[in-house]
């Protein structure tokens, strides 16, 4: 049987289920084509002088390396002329992008973490890029950036689409559309994302966890239990042994999770109080919480399902729990009076 592409899985859920639009379909086969040209610059590396600093700095307040800046810019190069779009937002920049004039607009909204995992672009570790699709509302003013904000404050669980693209030692692009989540390798050679993984299940169970444990001091108590809990193992109430993973590029922890179950926590703690969280609740929470879900697993901020999240701002941040379901329901658990 001939491969399957993304573009005909793309065309199959169109033609058979009437899931995605013309548009959408569009969409995502231009954010893909963007994924692989960041996939040759990460390959690239030093010979591409595209490791380092940028010199700059995001809204965010964080140091800006070369690879984001790029990455942004090739995002926003590949999706503003096509017609599909009527805005983008990304962490590197501070309002909304406006589909420039001389363009047609669309009607779908995007938001992406260009490069995802930033410390670990030096250090030759897998990076990535994190994408979540909405449908602009009616009658949204975009006739400002400033205007253009509000459009974009919608709760995850209106997602038409999400997904990320994984720079390991393969290239990977993580896709729903809403129907189950899907995997594709790159073929470098062809050019192309080949269908390589469908229906992904995270288990319920796992004996693996990620959180960053450099913070513990700085937690909350529900969640300090949480943890102490699975670090004593067998001879604890759970009776059974964990291992830890901490990558620090979430795509690369989620995919793990996706691959072979886990769980995944960016908690509140102490020094992130004033900010809400460490990541961003529009382009990286939730369309790995809707991957997630779509893979029958759970997201969650320890109090609530982080897709019932109404957003306020356009960098907001929260907490993050997200994995194998039992594990965030216990996490949930622990955060109930
Ligand atoms: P980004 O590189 O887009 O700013 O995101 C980094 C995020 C996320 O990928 C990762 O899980 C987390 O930051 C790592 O944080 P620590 O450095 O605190 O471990
Ligand atoms: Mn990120
Ligand atoms: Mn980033």
């Amino acid at each position: 049987m001939s491969q399957r592409t993304l573009a005909r899985y793309l065309t199959e859920e169109q033609r058979h289920k009437g899931i995605i639009t013309n548009d959408l379909k569009l969409l995502l086969e231009v954010v893909a084509r963007a994924c692989q040209a960041i996939s040759v610059a990460v390959g690239k590396g030093a010979l591409g002088g595209v490791l380092g600093e940028a010199g700059s700095d995001n809204i965010q307040g964080e140091a800006q390396k070369k690879l984001d800046v790029l990455s942004n810019e090739i995002l926003l190069e590949a999706n503003e002329w096509g017609g599909h779009l009527a805005a983008m937002a990304s962490e590197e920049m501070d309002l909304p992008h406006l589909v420039p004039h001389r363009f047609p607009k669309g009607e779908y909204l995007l938001t992406f973490d260009p490069l995802d995992g930033s410390s670990n672009i030096d250090v030759n570790v897998s990076i990535g890029t994190i994408f979540s699709v909405l449908k602009c509302p009616d009658g949204a003013d975009l006739n400002t950036p400033q205007a253009a904000e509000q459009a974009f404050l919608q709760p995850g669980s209106a997602q038409v689409a999400a997904g990320y693209a994984v720079y390991g030692p393969t290239t990977l692009l993580v896709l729903s559309v809403g129907d189950g989540v899907v995997v594709f390798t790159l073929d470098r050679e062809q050019g192309q994302f080949v269908l390589t993984r469908e229906n992904v299940r995270i288990p319920a169970e796992t004996n693996e966890f990620a959180i960053n444990m450099a913070n513990r001091r700085f937690w909350e108590a529900p969640l300090r239990d949480y943890v102490d809990e699975m670090q004593a193992g067998k001879s604890g109430s759970l009776g059974k042994d964990y291992n830890m993973r901490w990558v620090a590029s979430m795509v690369a922890d989620v995919h793990r999770i996706m691959t072979r179950g886990g769980i995944f926590m960016y908690p509140l703690d102490e020094k992130l109080r004033a900010k809400g969280g460490k990541l961003r609740l529009l382009y990286e929470a939730n369309p790995m919480a809707f991957l997630v879900e779509q893979a029958g697993g759970a997201a969650s901020t320890g109090r609530q399902r982080i897709l019932d999240i109404v957003p306020e701002r356009l960098h907001q941040r929260v907490p993050v729990i997200l994995g194998s379901r039992q594990e965030v329901e216990r996490v949930v658990a622990c955060h109930s009076p």
